[in-house]
């Protein structure tokens, strides 16, 4: 089942625009060589890594390239100054297209999903973005460091058991287990279970399921998988429902977002959320908020497990900064500047949500070069932005964390670094991403050595995230770290109700 009234079918999106339609001069954008007929671009290319396909594409063709999969033409870009150009917000606003529009079905007009011109985005966005303040997060710190508390225990016994870590394993429970509780006050208890909760073997199928439906002529070539997902649909939304229900008949949370959700009304309007919203967005939050995070924690951890002079810096700033504070608390989390680095470097390399789509809101010209008319789109490759090396120099794929120095990031142009999006649609998550990957981080460094495993080579998985498959790591235990269960007061946190998506830049 997708959502009642609709099935996968009925609720994909209509009128997929191939590139032709709204590019008049789309001759002149490079494509592969040795095109197929009806195949178009396929050789050399594999369904599941699309991404890095585009990847290998950018080097040869340049900064914008397009390219044509069963009839339907797709434009990519990925050069710097292209890419700052279609962040201009008077000329370009977010596209719902190829993954994303797929995920219609699932989560239909939720904020992630949403057209442009649906009336419940900008009615959530204005009720939820208070959820993302400065308050709020401080408030969500304590339960970050209980679940971050749950992994520690778990790694302490993998370690006394000899065993190396599975990282994405354990950074998705700690991210899902993170947004549940804070988002919505629940527990999947993955730290207990010897299998990922079936919530989540859900979820991943439609990621997996959105990210197929690209790569096949006709979604009808996919029976079984269709069945599945739409099980797997029915199984998200009730799961949530019941969550939902409980809140309700339980009289309220502790202010979380699900409380937002329920009880807030618009400022100006007086408006709710339906309650097939509040569902829609629940859904959302709980794949939006984790699986980039898991992502983004598990390359920084296999950059880290490299470097060992890199980890001992981190090491040494959280050493300093925290001192032997039992518990962090809120304000020493933005003060590890260096741990935020090798985060942010770990997202310029592997950006865990890959792309965004960009369309004209009117005819333009992109970058003074190529006529767009209303309403064509190109897909941003934040991963091939992200290695421009007219931006970040011969040695663009090196992991080197002193590029994001303050001195650095100002002397580079703006746009240039975009793995939360851009505009209006960037990322709502943003802060809350960071906060938790940063005490993660913090956390870990402060408590474990990393040692990789000699053999293990990075593998990116693409389920339209990437994630390094198969990475493990062996852990010595530091000098005992200091515990607490103790729940720390924040420090100072000043107020602020400004919207934290417009606030964010580059
Ligand atoms: C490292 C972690 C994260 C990354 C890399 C990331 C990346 C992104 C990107 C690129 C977009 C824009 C997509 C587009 O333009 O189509 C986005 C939107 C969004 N993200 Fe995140 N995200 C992360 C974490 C989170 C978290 C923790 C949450 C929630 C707690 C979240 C919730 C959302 C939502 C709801 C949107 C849609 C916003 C809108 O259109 O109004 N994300 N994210």
């Amino acid at each position: 089942m997708a959502e009642p009234g609709t099935t996968t079918q009925d609720a994909l999106p209509k009128g997929f625009r191939s590139a032709e339609q709204g590019w008049p001069e789309l001759r002149r954008i490079p494509h592969p060589p040795y095109r197929i007929p009806l195949l178009g671009d396929l050789l050399g290319a594999s369904r599941r890594t699309p991404v890095q396909d585009s990847l290998k594409y950018a080097e040869q063709l340049g900064p914008i390239f397009r390219r044509k999969v069963f009839g339907r033409e797709f434009v990519f870009v990925g050069g710097a100054g292209l890419a700052a150009d279609m962040a201009d917000e008077t000329r370009f606003a977010k596209h719902v297209g190829l993954g994303i529009a797929n995920l219609r079905p699932v989560v239909g007009d939720a904020l992630f999903t949403a057209y442009n011109h649906e009336p419940n985005w900008q009615l959530a966005h204005d009720v939820l973005a208070p959820g993302f303040s400065r308050e709020a997060m401080a408030a969500y710190h304590p339960m970050m460091l209980d679940v971050a508390e749950r992994l520690t225990g778990h790694w302490d016994r993998e370690l006394t058991a000899g065993r190396a870590v599975d990282v994405p394993g354990d950074m998705t429970k700690l991210t899902l287990e993170t947004i549940a509780r804070t988002g919505f006050g629940h527990d999947f208890g993955s730290f207990e279970r010897a299998r990922p909760h079936p919530f989540v073997t859900a979820m991943v199928g439609t990621l997996t399921y959105a990210q197929r439906l690209n790569t096949v002529p006709h979604p009808a070539l996919l029976r079984d998988a269709t069945r599945r997902n739409e099980a797997d649909i029915a199984h998200l939304h009730d799961t949530v429902g019941e969550l939902v229900q409980a809140r309700r008949s339980g009289g309220g949370g502790d202010g979380d977002l699900l409380d937002r959700m329920l009880d807030t009304a618009h400022p100006e309007t007086g408006e709710r959320l339906s309650a097939e919203n509040v569902r829609r967005q629940v859904i959302t939050f709980l794949v939006a908020g984790h699986e980039t995070t898991s992502g983004a924690l598990s390359f920084a951890l296999h950059y880290l497990s490299l470097d060992p002079r890199i980890a001992a810096r981190a090491r040494d700033e959280v050493d300093r900064v925290w001192g032997d504070t039992a518990v962090p608390g809120y304000d020493q989390v933005a003060r590890l500047r260096y741990v935020r680095k090798v985060l942010d470097e770990a997202l310029r390399l592997w950006p865990t949500a890959p792309a965004f789509a960009r369309e004209a809101r009117e005819d333009t010209v992109l970058g003074g070069e190529h006529p767009m008319r209303r309403g064509a789109w190109a897909l941003v490759l934040i991963s091939m932005l992200h290695r421009d090396r007219e931006v970040w120099g011969p040695d663009a794929e090196r992991f080197d964390p002193d590029r994001f120095d303050a001195a650095a990031v100002r002397a580079r142009a703006p746009h240039t670094f975009k793995p939360f999006g851009t505009g209006a649609r960037a990322c709502i998550g943003r802060q809350f991403a960071l906060h938790e990957a940063t005490l993660v981080l913090g956390l870990l460094l402060r408590r474990y050595e990393l040692r990789p495993d000699p053999a293990y080579r990075l593998r990116v998985t693409e389920r339209l995230t990437l994630m390094p498959e198969g990475l493990r790591l062996y852990l010595d235990r530091r000098h005992p770290a200091p515990t607490a269960s103790r729940v720390p007061v924040p420090d100072e946190v000043p107020s602020d109700s400004g919207c934290p998506v417009h606030r964010a830049g580059d």
